[in-house]
């Protein structure tokens, strides 16, 4: 198997990770948990949502986040926005990078942001067009792209028509989502393969949740396609509030043990990633959701 030799994770930990959390998490540790990120040397942070704070209140203090990072050169803060009304708080805040949240699925599309795909669509082209005014760059996601909680299985021709319309509005870069983490090697594949019809190599990226523990398998079968950036989740915290029932998005711990034990450099140093999952599970009063963190922290208490 021929894989990359360089991986880039995007921590999307304050962000989708901390999303789920019902109690409020105060934004002064969601800027440490970034400050922490960033000492680790993640070097693309998904800071925070530009939503309506009545759908998701845990995300409601995104400018105050966003202010209160201390930002370290070289570190790109992306935050999501759904409309033009998430842009322009995503521009007034000095963004690096715009996320908007496209699904495969209409159901989930209904559920988390309120109209069909295709009104979605309509609705981002403005926020694109935004985010480029400003010079800013534009992700896009494809949300539920093999499993959805309401539709179920969903064909790779859905991936490949989500990801031609977001190309069709100039979206810069995409990433194939496992929004429920159902997926399985081959399923993950074939919808990565459905996006790369409209997107290359280098503006493509996997975002696996870990519901049913096969995140990594699926992260290996994407790297054996050549895809070399991947979203992942400090501690494996988070989950979509629309997707009942789904966890947390991978740990980046996880991944970056495995990558660097396969000799792939992802430039993270995993005893201070491990420092900051255990600042926020601390927190949070729980262990790292995962197995990588638990057995690091083990190894240093009985040291
Ligand atoms: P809506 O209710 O149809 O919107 O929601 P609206 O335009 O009718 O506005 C309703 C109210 O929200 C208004 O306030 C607006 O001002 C306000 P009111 O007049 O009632 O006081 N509002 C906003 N406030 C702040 N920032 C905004 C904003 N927009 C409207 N940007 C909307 C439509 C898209 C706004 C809503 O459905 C929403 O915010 N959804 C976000 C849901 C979300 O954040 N989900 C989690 C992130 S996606 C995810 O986790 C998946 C991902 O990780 C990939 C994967 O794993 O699949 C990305
Ligand atoms: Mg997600």
């Amino acid at each position: 198997m021929q894989l990359p030799a360089k991986v880039k994770i995007v921590d999307v930990g304050p962000r989708d990770g901390l999303q789920n959390e019902k109690e409020p998490v105060p934004a002064a540790v969601k800027i440490e948990l970034i400050h922490r990120l960033q000492a680790a040397g993640l070097r693309d942070i998904e800071a925070t949502s530009f939503v309506s704070p009545k759908w998701v209140p845990q995300m409601g203090d995104a400018a105050q986040v966003m202010a209160g990072i201390a930002r370290q050169p070289g570190v790109r803060y992306s935050v999501l926005a759904p409309n033009v009304q998430g842009v322009a708080g995503a521009l007034a805040a000095n963004a690096d990078m715009v996320v908007i949240f496209a699904a495969a699925s209409e159901a989930f599309s209904q559920r988390n942001i309120n109209c069909s795909i295709e009104e979605s669509i309509e609705r981002f082209a403005p926020v694109v067009a935004a985010a480029h005014a400003a010079g800013v760059p534009v992700r896009g996601a494809i949300s539920c792209a093999v499993g959805c909680p309401y539709e179920g299985e969903i064909a790779p021709a859905q991936v490949e028509m989500v990801a031609r319309r977001l190309k069709d509005i100039g979206t810069d870069e995409i990433y194939v989502a496992d929004t429920i983490g159902v997926g399985t090697p081959r399923k993950v594949q074939a919808a990565l393969e459905a996006a790369l019809k409209h997107y290359p190599l280098e503006k493509m990226a996997g975002h696996f949740h870990d519901t049913y523990g096969m995140a990594l398998a699926n992260t290996l079968a994407a790297l054996a396609l050549g895809v070399w950036q991947f979203d992942a989740s400090v501690a494996g915290l988070g989950g979509c509030p629309y997707a009942k029932g789904a966890t947390g998005n991978v740990a980046t711990e996880d991944v970056v043990y495995m990558l660097h034990g396969m000799g792939i450099d992802t430039g993270i140093d995993l005893d201070k990633l491990v420092d900051a999952s255990a600042f926020i599970s601390g927190f949070l009063q729980r262990k790292p959701n995962s197995r990588a963190a638990n057995a690091l922290l083990s190894k240093r208490a009985a040291a």
